[in-house]
């Protein structure tokens, strides 16, 4: 009985202690049913946000719309109203919403078998494994489920491959992360991050990772040279949830002919970046370099269902032996029919090339509105981020909000800066309509 009156009286500490935090989020943009978050656009969907505040865990702080249909690169919400999709799912609906190949596959598959677990074997895994490897020219893949895993499963991968063929002391294995990094949530991915957000509170941290500024080549080197137990380096492309922030030409091939000159691992991760995002089907493709490990999710199920997926070849790959890594759901036979028409898609209707071709479009097009508020527009294929003055009153959530109200959802990534992500099937006059509503809404502040 105390126990539960003193955990009731931390309850309510904890729910004002989150009101109070929406309102360091929210500004002045004043509360719905006093929970920090900013009031729905009708009762309808005021109550569904309700109760998912009722009953759900206050981790996330999303946009007051409710939405339940998507069709290709919109959604529309419970009052029917239409909205382009700017965000994509964080870059998992590359192929647009409820890509009827997609689904056809996952619903054929699901009516014959969902779930064998690797205890045996499955007929889709094979294919699915067949096809990937030789799309992107690794020997082996390795399956899992969300990002995370998939940056989790590299740094497993890599800390084996050190001991058994790099030959570093038992369990002093480092590995290198860059700073401004995100690769998720556990433990391990808040142990490398540096935004107090995400690791605060949450100690203690994993050991054997280390911090390196990012687009620093020369930091690296001194790093490599003073460390010899470096096994591996893992690195976005581009820094996504970072705010878009693109390298210099070249950073990754340089970073890579460093690792490999004292004997050391590049990590791709490219769970944003990679399947068509940037214009090329890896991101790494524009440096012209072939990560040694690549790290793929997201939109390898064009947002069908979590698929995750890290490629390397034999020599590397091959260091993890039966038994020592796994997930009970990890190449289901669901996610591998998915996957496999995810990528089909991305090759049969040239996202690549989209995204290559409306990228430049997009940037020129948003930079020629002319606001004072837009400090830079940045970005590659259709991953792109507008910078807002830091010094604007208005904050990037404010001019999220107008463009909800407006018709385009997006989330913005810090303070000032709006992440600007459409689907890949975007065509280009779908694309000046979007940048004729952020026009609007920049015009109007
Ligand atoms: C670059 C990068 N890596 C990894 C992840 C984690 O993916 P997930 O949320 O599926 O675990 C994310 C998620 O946003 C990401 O942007």
């Amino acid at each position: 009985m105390a126990l539960r009156a003193r955990g009731t009286e931390l309850a309510r500490q904890l729910l004002s202690r989150h009101a109070a935090a929406g309102s360091a989020v929210a500004g002045s943009r004043g509360f719905a049913s006093g929970h920090g978050l900013d009031p729905a656009q009708s009762p309808l969907q005021q109550q569904i946000i309700d109760k998912e505040e009722k009953f759900g865990a206050h981790n996330y702080h999303p946009l007051p719309v409710v939405l339940n249909r998507g069709e290709g690169i919109f959604m529309w919400d419970v009052d029917n109203k239409k909205y382009f999709d700017f965000l994509s799912g964080y870059s998992a609906i590359n192929q647009g919403h409820c890509h009827p190949k997609i689904l056809d596959a996952m619903i054929k598959q699901a009516k014959k078998l969902t779930l064998t677990s690797r205890a045996f074997f499955n007929d889709s895994l094979g294919e699915y494994e067949e096809y990937i490897t030789k799309l992107l020219g690794y020997d082996k893949v390795l399956p899992m489920n969300t990002g995370v895993e998939g940056g989790e499963t590299a740094v497993k991968l890599a800390r084996k491959w050190g001991y058994d063929v790099k030959g570093v002391p038992k369990y002093q294995a480092k590995i290198l992360f860059a700073k401004d990094n995100f690769w998720g949530r556990t433990t391990s991915a808040i142990s490398s991050s540096t935004d107090p957000d995400s690791y605060e509170g949450f100690g203690p941290f994993m050991p054997g990772f280390e911090v390196i500024p990012y687009n620093d080549i020369p930091a690296l080197q001194a790093k490599l040279e003073s460390d010899p137990n470096i096994v591996a380096f893992m690195v976005e492309p581009i820094q996504g949830e970072a705010g878009v922030v693109v390298p210099q030409d070249g950073y990754l091939k340089k970073a890579q002919e460093l690792l490999h000159k004292h004997n050391a691992l590049l990590i791709a991760d490219e769970v944003q970046t990679g399947l068509c995002r940037t214009g090329k089907m890896l991101c790494s493709e524009w440096d012209g370099c072939q990560p040694d490990i690549l790290v793929l999710g997201k939109a390898l199920s064009g947002g069908a269902l979590p698929v995750s997926a890290v490629l390397a070849n034999d020599d590397i790959m091959l260091t993890i032996g039966r038994g020592q890594h796994g997930s009970t759901y990890g190449g289901n036979p669901v996610a591998a029919r998915v996957a496999i028409a995810a990528l089909e898609v991305l090759v049969e209707e040239k996202c690549a090339e989209n995204a290559a071709r409306l990228g430049p479009i997009f940037r020129e097009e948003v930079m020629a509105i002319g606001s004072p508020l837009i400090k830079e527009v940045r970005g590659r294929g259709l991953l792109n981020a507008i910078v807002v003055d830091p010094e604007a009153k208005v904050e990037a959530w404010d001019i999220c909000l107008k463009l909800m109200k407006e018709g385009l959802l997006t989330k913005p990534t810090h303070r000032n800066i709006i992440r600007l992500a459409p689907p890949l099937v975007i065509n280009k006059e779908q694309l000046r309509e979007a940048t004729g509503i952020i026009a609007k809404v920049f015009k109007s502040l």
